[in-house]
């Protein structure tokens, strides 16, 4: 086929979505819906794409250059992977890998007055960038999500062997209510020729009975397309500018008009409403797992896993029931997700472990890592290899070094810890004075014992030890025991005479005197009273309360 171009409609606001959104901006599995229609147009064209743009224009640009930039970065692998809902494997109509794809114009449609005024304005844009028509032009409308490669490439080929001015993909539906018409003559035999196509508010009683729809997926000989924008009347009930009115143009000026019906009618599924948004949405996201099977992928239980269109998964992966992976989202071989676990935006190694119930955003996760149950790792956490990550710890902006542990109940943010550290059980990095975050720096080697709070900006050297119940405030240099603990009293007897005392004894004064003699130690370990330390008396039961309560049991 001669030079290829590619026309993307997208400005309109989808009123029947009744939402705030610009209609081609809800996602779809993940993404925004426009780029299931951009990704198709690139892998087919070569002289560009033109999408033409007007509600909530600037946002979707934005997608549009987001899309761009990502993939100049990802040429490999990423690049390289399968494709959402996309056959794979290139025919003779890919002129263009996704690496190599062509630019993408944006044409600004600022009134929304049909889908052929729209592609008057891309029009325009093409003719101030480029000069000329291609020679052919896909056209395709945005809001198309399902639509195939492999049936746009046979739409190509039919246009191309038929010698087509417009060549139109049509679907047969049981209820076709709200799509166009196509209406086709009356001659006998088959096939009958296409006449024109009417949009659903146009029909006649006979016409809407029309089974066969369409699609809104346009091949059409550049030079015809540039000229019969020209003659387009907003006659109709809508009072826009019909690009489906092309086909009855080209028939009235005797060039060949083919039709080619889609095979498999949930592809020509136009998304209008919210119940066709939860369509789109179930199908997509069954391709997406049947791929990932079919890549080497074990889902336990494929129906409740689910994957967004732009998220990777490397061979003998295991997913278990309710595993969420979100946006780009890219999980080597080898790794096993638990249950009700949510990926978001996150890479991660190979033959890593992520048990049930982890919430996981803009992280990196090394080979072998292991995180879970029950943790979360906010924007910036950094998981080296074979660290550890236990229950109840949450992360943020902190970097977890090789072999390193923290595996229970602590607050790590803005965080660097070092290889080979022990976050014992507790551990609050305090990161946050109410107005500036600080941060805290553990070298390799260090362990932090139970029970510490790190006040940040602070720096914990090599190989150090923090004793358990620590609040360190000041840097501590390398190898060295940082304590800080009130010191411990430990009255012998104390308890056995409180409780003899609830049971109905009096208080003893001169116990209470002797009680006060106590010998006291620093930190760990020697804290002995004297045989003659006495308990001191209990103090009087609460005035609220004057029934005597059993003594409460001692630790747990
Ligand atoms: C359109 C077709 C209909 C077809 C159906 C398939 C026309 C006139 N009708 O109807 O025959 O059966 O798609 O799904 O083409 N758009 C613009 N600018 C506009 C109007 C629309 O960019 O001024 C864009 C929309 O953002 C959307 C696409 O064109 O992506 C289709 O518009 P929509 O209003 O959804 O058309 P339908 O009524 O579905
Ligand atoms: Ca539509």
């Amino acid at each position: 086929m001669n030079s290829l171009g590619a026309i993307i409609m997208a400005a309109g606001l989808g009123k029947r979505m009744r939402s705030k959104l610009g209609k081609v901006l809800h996602p779809v599995a993940g993404r925004p819906m426009v780029l299931y229609a951009v990704e198709l147009a690139e892998r087919l064209t070569d002289e560009g794409i033109a999408v033409v743009i007007g509600h909530q224009g600037d946002q979707v640009k934005a997608v549009l250059d987001t899309y761009a930039a990502g993939r100049q970065r990802s040429k490999s692998p990423r690049g390289s992977r399968p494709m959402a809902g996309r056959e794979q494997g290139m025919t003779a109509h890919v002129k263009n890998p996704v690496s190599k794809a062509p630019s993408i114009l944006t044409a600004e449609q600022t009134q929304q007055l049909g889908t052929g005024h729209a592609v008057m304005q891309a029009r325009s844009a093409i003719l101030r960038a480029r000069g000329r028509a291609a020679g052919t032009y896909l056209i395709l409308n945005g809001d198309t999500p399902l639509l195939t490669e492999a049936t746009v490439q046979q739409l190509l080929s039919v246009h191309e062997e038929e010698k087509a001015a417009v060549t139109i993909l049509t679907a047969m539906l049981d209820d076709p209510a709200g799509y166009g018409r196509v209406i086709r003559a009356h001659t006998a035999g088959e096939p009958r020729q296409v006449l024109k196509i009417v949009e659903d508010r146009d029909t006649t009683v006979s016409e809407a009975a029309v089974q066969e729809i369409n699609v809104g997926t346009y091949v059409v000989n550049g030079a015809f397309l540039f000229q019969a924008l020209d003659h387009l009347q907003p006659k109709n009930v809508q009072q826009e500018y019909y690009l489906t009115d092309i086909v009855k143009l080209a028939v009235e000026q005797g060039l060949g008009v083919s039709a080619m019906v889609v095979t498999d009618a949930d592809e020509g599924l136009g998304v209008n409403s919210r119940r066709q948004l939860a369509m789109a949405e179930r199908v997509i996201r069954e391709r997406i797992r049947a791929r990932w099977m079919e890549a080497g992928v074990t889902l336990h239980d494929p129906a409740t896993v689910w994957i967004d269109a732009d998220a990777h998964i490397g061979q003998d992966t295991v997913l278990y029931p309710h595993v969420t992976l979100e946006g780009d989202t890219s999980l080597g071989q080898d790794c096993v997700i638990r249950s009700h676990t949510r990926l978001a935006n996150s890479t991660v190694g190979n033959g890593v472990v992520i048990l049930d119930s982890c919430v996981i955003t803009d992280s990196h996760l090394e080979d072998r890592a292991s995180i879970g149950p029950f943790a979360h790792l906010r924007p910036g956490s950094v998981i080296r290899r074979n660290a550890k990550v236990g229950n109840f710890v949450e992360m943020k902006k902190a970097e977890l070094g090789e072999g390193a542990k923290a595996n229970h109940l602590s607050y790590l943010g803005d965080a660097r810890i070092g290889k080979d550290v022990n976050i014992g059980a507790g551990t609050i990095t305090c990161n946050y004075d109410g107005y500036h975050k600080f941060e805290t720096v553990i070298e390799d080697e260090v362990f932090i014992g139970s029970d510490t709070q790190l006040v940040a900006p602070v720096k914990v050297g090599r190989g150090s030890i923090i004793a358990a119940g620590t609040t360190i405030t000041q840097d501590v240099p390398p190898n060295s025991l940082a304590i800080s603990r009130t010191v411990q009293a430990n009255r012998v007897g104390w308890a056995s005479k409180r409780r003899a005392w609830l049971a109905g004894g009096e208080p003893d004064e001169r116990q209470e005197a002797s009680s006060q003699r106590q010998v006291v130690s620093e930190g760990k370990g020697n804290a002995q009273t004297k045989a003659s330390a006495q308990p001191r008396a209990p103090r009087p039961a609460p005035l609220a309360s004057k029934i005597k309560r059993p003594p409460k049991a001692g630790g747990k």
